[in-house]
């Protein structure tokens, strides 16, 4: 498998993304429930934005969090990937394995199905020591994915996100890991 291409799982296709996946990104990152967990939703601009960062990354590195496909069902249902985690932390730099999907395709396993797929990448094509997760506390959903996929939480790596003011109500994050010899195991 060549960095940056397409990865395929029995269900789904983890690609790059397209103009036309920039609409229903931009509906997803506006859903109040989707965005829960996060500072707040995005506007269509801000959201456009984002994809221009996740190409730019494809371009730099040749992986990122790749637009999931689901052939024969929905062109576009959100993004599974990894991404370079560089803020200030004590577990930082590291490789970030991360997930959002549209609403109406939550409940069916394409989140760890697409994560195992992005952890096998990380492994196998980019030979790295560890991957993380993290997430505020009461992301349960996507807690629940990062342990079907081995990752364990480390109490001892749960911050306080610094892009977010102190006192804020998702500030408190917790740190999943898994490394090669957990994620052989796994497999
Ligand atoms: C986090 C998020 C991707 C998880 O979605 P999800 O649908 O719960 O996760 P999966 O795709 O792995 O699906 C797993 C669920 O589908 C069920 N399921 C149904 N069919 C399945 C199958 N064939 N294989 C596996 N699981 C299946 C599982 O039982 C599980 O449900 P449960 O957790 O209630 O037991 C989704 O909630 C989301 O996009 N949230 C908003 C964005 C976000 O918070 N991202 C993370 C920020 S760190």
């Amino acid at each position: 498998m060549r960095a940056g291409s397409e990865l395929r799982t029995a269900r789904l296709v983890l690609r790059r993304w397209r103009d036309d996946d920039r609409e229903p990104f931009a509906a997803l990152n506006d859903d109040p429930v989707v965005m829960e967990h996060f500072p707040g939703r995005l506007s269509r601009d801000k959201s456009d934005d984002f994809v221009d960062r996740i190409e730019a990354g494809f371009e730099e590195r040749g992986y990122g969090l790749w637009a999931v496909e689901v052939p024969g069902e929905a062109p576009f249902i959100g993004f599974v990937g990894l991404n370079p985690a560089t803020f200030d932390a004590p577990f930082t730099p590291a490789l970030e394995v991360g997930w959002r999907l549209d609403r109406a395709h939550w409940g069916q396993g394409y989140a760890t199905e697409g994560g195992r797929a992005a952890l096998a990448f990380a492994f196998g094509e980019l030979q790295v020591a560890e991957v993380v997760s993290f997430t505020t506390v009461r992301n349960d959903r996507s807690r629940r994915v990062m342990e079907r996929l081995g990752l364990r939480h480390d109490p001892d790596g749960d911050f306080e996100h610094p892009a977010l003011p102190e006192g804020h109500r998702i500030r408190p994050h917790v740190l999943y890991r898994i490394d090669r010899t957990a994620w052989e195991s796994a497999v």
